[in-house]
């Protein structure tokens, strides 16, 4: 049996310069998928898999995300007063234990690796989770708890893993693999965002980690990478240097890359039209688009 997996790191620091305006005065994270933000999504995600300690690696101007998970007295009182006891219950799955959430300010935009390594004391010496809020993945057993159960039989480190068009290739971490069993790949090697023709594969990393602390070692080490920063994905590759397993679990799921603006609409539509009291009215309205769209070519 390996450790038990409790902790997870929320990198959350990102400007979100892709969607401007609106993130001018709300954190990315804050955008929301139906009526839920994306971080919710991320949270339930790690709570199904066993997480019980989340920490936030923030920046300036992410302070709405701290009071999403904070209680709200006067909406809370107001609701109950009116008994509606539903409402209530929504914004419970908000709410977090005291103590059982840490921000931490990445004071400068270093990277991804450089975010991770910011938390490094709050994890100390034990096996850990990264989940990045942009990558929304719908799945019937949560991608994070596929891999949890994964490296209760591998330990080492573990990414999600996943083929994406060959076009796309050098927008991702890429994993050079050796071999397949069942979902499960040994990776040979790593490399971040690979010059178009030369990667090593199209299986890309997406943003589910699972990672021993040799990791946060390998990243106090770790110079700047691929963009001038430095990055999660060679700090892994480091572990493959040193002998010691990474594997790639190819997840069951539906991945979103809420990243982007087109990502971000797929996911929209998708996580309504799965929501019972919305999939007729938009399938109607879908249609009707469609059509129109059709007759004005
Ligand atoms: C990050 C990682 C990359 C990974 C990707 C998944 O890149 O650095 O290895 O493939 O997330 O979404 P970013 O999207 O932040 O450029």
């Amino acid at each position: 049996m390996k450790r038990k997996v409790t902790k997870a790191i929320f990198p959350v620091a990102g400007l979100g310069t892709r969607f401007l305006p609106a993130t001018k005065s709300i954190p990315k994270e804050i955008l929301t998928l139906v009526d839920r933000p994306l971080i919710q999504y991320a949270i339930d995600e790690a709570r199904a898999a066993g997480i019980e300690e989340f920490i936030f690696v923030t920046s300036r101007g992410k302070g709405a995300l701290e009071d999403y998970f904070d209680h709200s007295p006067v909406l809370e009182a107001e609701l109950a007063a009116k008994g509606k006891q539903k409402l209530l219950d929504v914004l419970d799955t908000t709410n977090m234990d005291s103590g059982a959430i840490a921000y931490i300010r990445q004071h400068k935009a270093l990277g991804l690796g450089h975010a991770v390594w910011c938390a490094r004391k709050l994890i100390g010496d034990e096996p850990f989770a990264v989940i990045l809020p942009d990558d929304v993945i719908a799945a019937e057993k949560p991608c994070l708890a596929q891999m949890v159960e994964a490296y209760q039989e591998t330990g080492g480190c573990m990414v999600a893993a996943m083929e994406v068009p060959r076009d796309k290739v050098s927008s991702y971490g890429v994993l050079n693999i050796e071999a397949q069993f069942g979902n499960l790949y040994p990776v040979r090697g790593m490399v971040e965002k690979p010059k178009a023709g030369t990667e090593p594969s199209n299986l890309a990393v997406i943003g589910r980690y699972i990672l021993t602390p040799d990791v946060l070692e390998n990243l106090s080490q770790t110079e700047k990478g691929a963009g001038g920063e430095i990055q999660l994905t060679d700090a892994i590759a480091q572990e493959i240097v040193a002998g010691r397993p990474v594997n790639g679990l190819r997840f069951d799921g539906q991945r979103y890359d809420c990243g982007s603006k087109a990502g971000y609409l797929q996911a929209t539509i998708a996580f309504a039209l799965a929501r019972d009291e919305l999939r007729d009215e938009l399938r109607d309205f879908m249609h009707e688009l469609v059509a129109m769209d059709k007759a004005a070519q």
